[in-house]
C-alpha cells in the first residue's frame, strides 16, 4: 500500500506523523512512502533526508491508500481522500461528532491515534503517553526559563541557596515525567494523585509523595482515576493551598477522561502564593486545573505568579516527538500488516484495534465497547469475617521460647562446622540486606541476575567432582556444571542487556 505523510495544517503545528527513520521501518512492511514537499521541515528533517530513506517526494499525499498525520483533518483535507482509505490521525472522536460524520461519509476507515486503550499491549502505539511523556518534562524546562532562580540548591563563598521546591499534581504519564525532569535539575519534588498507589512510582521519580488521610478515589475499570468524594475534596483543597503556598513551582496535570479538566488550585491559593512562583497547567486545553489559566497563554497575577497554559508543549520538542509519534503510528501499521507484505488487515476482534477505530466501511465505530484493563482489578466482595478469639499474648512467648531451645541445643549437639557455616550464614544475611536495600529499586533486576554468579561456586565443586570413580556422582557432577553454566553466562547476559537501557547514546 502508498502510505501518505501530509504537511500538518494547523498553526503552529511542528510535528510530522513520519520521520526519515520511521519511513525506512515502513517500507520494511512492505509498504511504498509518499511524503508532501517540506512534510517534516519544522521538526529538522528537510525532504532529502525523507529521499535517501526510500520515500517518494509529492505535492498532495492526500490520494494515496493510507493517510497518517497528526491532528485531525479538516473538511476540506477529508474530501481529498479516496472512498475505502485508512487514516491514522490524533481526533477526539468522543468530542468530535462531526467529525466521526464526515469520515462515516467519506467511507474512510478512520483510526484515531489518541483513542488507544490504556493496557500494556498497546503502549507502542499509545501517542497520548508518549506525547504527555515530552509534555512533562518541557513543563519544567518552561518553569526553569520563567523562573527567576536556580532549581538546585548551592554553596557558594557569598552564601547558600536553597534547593526550588516543585508540587506536581497528577502523577500519571505527564506528571512523572515533570517529577523527573525537576529531579534532575536538582529541586526538591513533592508531589500528589488520588491514587496512592503511584506513591512509589513518584519516589522512584526522586519526588515525594503526599498523603492525605481521607480515602482516596478508586480506579475505573479502564485504568483512569475516578472523581473525588466531597470529603477527600475538602481535605485536598487545603493541602492544595499548603504546598502550593510553600512551592516556587506548580505543574498541574490532573485528567479525569471525559470531563473537563478538575479545577484543583482556587485563585484563592493562587493569591497566597509567593511572588515570582511559577504555575505550568498542562490541563488548559481542557478548561485547566489552575483558576486563571488561559489556554496557550502565559498570565502573571496581581501577586506577581506567572500561570503558563500552552497546550503545545510535546511541539516544543518538533524532533523527538515526531520521532516517538512516528515509532507509534509505525507499531500501528505492524499491527495491521501482520504478514509484513504490504496488505492491511483490519481484525476488530483485536482489543486494541477495535478501541481505535471510529469508522470502516461507511459505518460509525464509536464508541467502542469498553476495555477492562489488568492495572485495575475489580476487588472482589469480601466474605464476612468470622469473628475469632483474640489469641493469647503468651503463645507468642512460648513459641518463640521452645524455638530458642531446640536452636541451643542444635547447637550444642553440632558438628563444629555447623556453627562455622551457621555464622557464615547469618552474616550473609545481614550484608545481603543492606547490599540490596542500599541499591536502587530500578537497577534490582539486574542485580539478581548477576547474583546468578554466585552459582560458580556450584560449578567448582561440580568440576571437581566430576572425575570421580563412582558413575553416579560423574553423571550429577556433569548435570550440574551444565546448569550452573548457563545460569552463569544467561545471568551476564541478562545483566548487560538490562545495563544497556540506563546508557545513554
Ligand atoms: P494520565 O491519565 O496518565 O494522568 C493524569 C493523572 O491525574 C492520573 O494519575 C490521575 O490519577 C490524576 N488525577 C485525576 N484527578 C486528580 C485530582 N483531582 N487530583 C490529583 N490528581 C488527579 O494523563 P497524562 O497522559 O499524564 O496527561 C495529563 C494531562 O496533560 C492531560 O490533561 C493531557 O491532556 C495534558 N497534556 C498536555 C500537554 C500540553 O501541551 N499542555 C501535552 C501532553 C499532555
Amino acid at each position: 500500500m502508498q502510505i501518505g505523510v501530509p504537511k500538518e495544517s494547523k498553526t503552529g503545528e511542528t510535528l510530522v506523523a513520519a520521520t526519515p527513520k520511521t519511513v525506512a521501518a515502513l517500507i520494511k512492511l512492505g509498504h511504498s512512502v509518499a511524503i508532501e514537499r517540506g512534510a517534516g521541515e519544522l521538526a529538522a528533517f528537510p525532504d532529502a533526508l525523507y529521499v535517501e530513506a526510500g520515500a517518494e517526494l509529492v505535492d498532495s499525499a492526500w490520494d494515496c491508500d493510507v493517510v497518517i498525520k497528526v491532528n485531525a483533518p479538516t473538511d476540506a483535507e477529508i474530501g481529498r481522500l479516496r472512498r475505502g482509505a485508512w487514516l491514522a490521525a490524533m481526533m477526539a472522536p468522543a468530542r468530535s461528532p462531526e467529525l466521526v460524520n464526515a469520515l462515516t461519509v467519506a467511507g474512510v476507515t478512520a483510526l484515531a491515534m489518541d483513542a488507544v486503550p490504556r493496557i500494556s499491549r498497546a503502549q507502542a502505539l499509545d501517542v497520548l503517553s508518549s506525547m504527555a511523556n515530552l509534555g512533562g518534562y518541557r513543563a519544567v524546562i518552561e518553569a526553569a526559563h520563567e523562573y527567576g532562580g536556580l532549581f538546585t540548591g548551592q554553596v557558594t563563598a557569598a552564601g547558600k541557596v536553597p534547593p526550588a521546591t516543585v508540587f506536581v499534581v497528577g502523577a500519571g504519564v505527564a506528571g512523572l515525567a515533570a517529577i523527573g525532569a525537576a529531579n534532575s535539575l536538582g529541586a526538591i519534588v513533592r508531589a500528589f494523585d488520588v491514587r496512592p498507589e503511584v506513591a512509589e512510582q513518584v519516589e522512584s521519580m526522586g519526588g515525594q509523595f503526599v498523603h492525605l488521610d481521607v480515602q482516596q478515589a478508586e480506579q475505573r475499570s479502564d485504568g483512569y482515576a475516578a472523581e473525588m468524594s466531597g470529603d477527600f475534596e475538602a481535605a485536598a483543597r487545603a493541602m492544595y493551598e499548603q504546598e502550593a503556598s510553600n512551592a516556587d513551582i506548580v505543574i498541574t496535570t490532573a485528567l479525569i477522561p471525559g470531563r473537563p479538566a478538575p479545577e484543583l488550585i482556587t485563585a484563592q491559593t493562587v493569591s497566597e502564593m509567593k511572588p515570582g512562583s511559577v504555575m505550568v497547567d498542562l490541563a488548559a486545553s481542557n478548561g485547566g486545573n489552575i483558576a486563571g489559566t488561559q489556554a496557550n497563554r502565559k498570565v502573571v497575577t496581581d501577586n506577581g505568579v506567572t500561570i503558563i497554559g500552552y497546550t503545545d508543549l510535546p511541539s516544543r520538542l518538533p524532533t523527538q516527538a515526531s520521532q516517538l509519534y512516528g515509532t507509534n503510528m509505525v507499531n500501528l501499521l505492524k499491527l495491521v500488516t501482520p504478514q509484513k507484505d504490504g496488505v492491511l488487515v483490519l481484525d476488530l476482534d483485536d482489543v486494541v484495534l477495535r478501541g481505535m477505530t471510529v469508522t470502516h466501511d461507511g459505518a460509525v465505530l464509536w464508541p467502542p465497547p469498553p476495555v477492562t484493563v489488568t492495572a485495575a482489578p475489580t476487588a472482589p466482595p469480601l466474605a464476612p469475617v468470622e469473628k475469632r478469639p483474640p489469641p493469647d499474648p503468651r503463645r507468642r512467648w512460648y513459641t518463640l521460647g521452645l524455638l530458642a531451645v531446640i536452636f541451643a541445643i542444635g547447637i550444642t549437639f553440632a558438628p563444629a562446622a555447623f556453627l562455622a557455616h551457621l555464622t557464615v550464614f547469618a552474616l550473609a544475611v545481614v550484608i545481603g540486606y543492606y547490599v540490596i536495600s542500599n541499591v536502587t529499586h530500578a537497577l534490582h533486576t539486574p542485580l539478581m541476575s548477576v547474583t546468578n554468579a554466585i552459582s560458580g561456586i556450584i560449578l567448582v565443586g561440580a568440576l571437581l567432582q566430576v572425575g570421580s570413580s563412582n558413575i553416579a556422582v560423574t553423571i550429577l557432577s556433569f548435570f550440574g556444571i551444565m546448569i550452573a553454566s548457563i545460569n552463569i553466562f544467561g545471568g551476564f547476559a541478562v545483566t548487560q542487556r538490562m545495563l544497556k537501557m540506563f546508557r545513554k547514546g
